[in-house]
């Protein structure tokens, strides 16, 4: 492990991430993934769930804050909080619930209770407390709050950006995403697909804009679709991705993106390229002698997926018609949530068709990545052989382009997206932000 030395100069992250290769020890190192909970996750504007997720006054859910356990809460004014799981009195949890609705928490433990803003309204007997005991200095600790549309992300900075600088280049493509909604409108659904990945945080960001991988990892996908005998979704990903007009894109600030939409070049290939759903059929024919042609082919693609990959560092990943999220656990564990998303506007069979997808990829290829994560975590436990690499598209003259924005545009099987967040991560290791909680004293 690193000597006090190099983290106080720095050389620790130097030595282990090069322009085109990382040291396996970022993804098995105990020491570097503490020190991330607080540079990373402590200090970056961080997604923690969607404003649909709380409807009405007085909803709540819990998350993780890289690792601390919080409540996102909507108090009886409309306001969301992002509070700290962390009863001021002995540091039990107040809320053990995954979501529900209440005005205050009350600690299981003591009885101390706590209004949905974090401060604290009552301790029992308090006559048991000295008369300089004030409980307004013992509120729950909370995160700062930025809603961009309906995604909430909280931070410990003491003074962050603004939410839309920190999207930066991401932000026209989450609109863009947002806007495929009638009304702008999001709902994500909390039923999610739940998926415990045996790996650390970073191999999912590395391969959620990863082009390389899907003819290989998701070949069974592939295959099962070209026995349909037609052209499905993803299929551009087996014969040569790079050729033609889809590229990956790394955005600076850690986002990425890939963008599979130049493969779909007129309204209903959304639609037409999709793998089979149950009741898909019914449902067109119903659709289309409701709507007739041009507004039902319009309201079809608007149930299958954005044909996007939009990766928002460090933990939110717009992939199709889903939200993900990731939810660092361990050095070698991960949660990954993948959220269904419908409209309040589109007919209800159409979000029941949206919905269905949730039967799609995350049944049957997200499996493919989680077992490829899995076995990566594994082979990188080997310490003899330290380097991984990530130099796919580096030092060939002319293959990418700096876009105007700072960006770098490659083809799509590049790892200029890797290389790009990567190197943001090393910058944020390498700075000393301080993390605070607001309210604590
Ligand atoms: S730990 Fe919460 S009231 Fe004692
Ligand atoms: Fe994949």
């Amino acid at each position: 492990m690193s000597t006090t030395r190099e983290r106080a100069t720095g050389d620790l992250y130097d030595q282990l991430v090069l322009e085109d290769r990382v040291h396996r020890r970022i993804y098995t190192d105990q020491d570097i993934f503490t020190e991330e909970m607080t540079k990373v996750f402590g200090a970056c504007w961080v997604y923690v769930g969607h404003a649909s997720e709380l409807s009405g006054a007085n909803a709540f859910m819990t998350g993780t804050l890289g690792g601390r356990p919080i409540i996102i809460t909507r108090d009886a004014g409309g306001d969301i909080h992002v509070l700290l799981n962390r009863c001021l009195h002995r540091g039990a949890t107040v809320c053990r619930v995954e979501r529900g609705r209440a005005k205050r928490f009350v600690c299981p433990y003591h009885g101390w209770s706590y209004a949905n803003d974090g401060s604290l309204t009552g301790v029992p007997w308090p006559s048991g407390y000295a008369p300089e005991f004030d409980p307004a200095k013992y509120s729950l600790g909370r995160a700062r709050v930025a809603v961009y549309r309906d995604f909430i992300f909280a931070t410990l900075h003491p003074s962050p950006p603004a939410i839309e600088d920190h999207l930066g280049a991401a932000r026209p493509l989450l609109d863009y995403w947002i806007d495929r909604f009638p009304g702008g409108k999001v709902t994500a659904r909390s039923g999610a697909h739940r998926m415990d990945c045996q790996s650390n945080w970073k191999l999912v960001m590395d391969n959620s804009t990863d082009g390389y991988h899907p003819a290989f990892s998701h070949r069974a996908l592939l295959q099962m679709a070209q026995r349909l005998g037609e052209t499905k979704d993803m299929a551009y990903f087996a014969e040569s991705p790079d050729d033609g007009d889809m590229y990956c894109r790394y955005l600076g600030n850690g986002h990425s993106f890939i963008d599979q939409r130049p493969n779909y070049r007129k309204p209903g290939d959304y639609w037409a390229t999709q793998r089979p759903t149950p009741g898909r059929e019914a449902i067109e024919a119903r659709i289309r002698a409701q709507y007739g042609e041009e507004e039902a082919t319009r309201l079809l693609d608007l149930t299958v997926g954005s044909q996007m990959n939009l990766s928002i560092f460090p933990n939110l990943l717009i992939i199709g018609n889903q939200i993900q999220s990731l939810r660092p656990v361990a050095v070698d564990r991960t949660i990954l949530l993948w959220q269904a998303t419908t409209s309040e506007e589109l007919p209800e069979e159409l979000n029941t068709l949206r919905m269905r997808t949730q039967e799609d990829f995350p049944s049957f290829g997200e499996p493919d990545d989680l077992a490829n994560f899995g076995e990566c975590q594994r082979g990188l436990s080997i310490p003899e052989v330290e380097w991984v690499l990530m130099n796919r598209g580096y030092g060939i003259e002319g293959r990418q382009s700096l876009d105007p924005d700072g960006g770098v545009t490659a083809p799509t099987t590049d790892e200029t997206p890797m290389r790009g967040y990567i190197h943001h991560w090393k910058a944020l290791m390498q700075s000393d932000t301080p993390v605070v909680a607001e309210g604590v004293a």
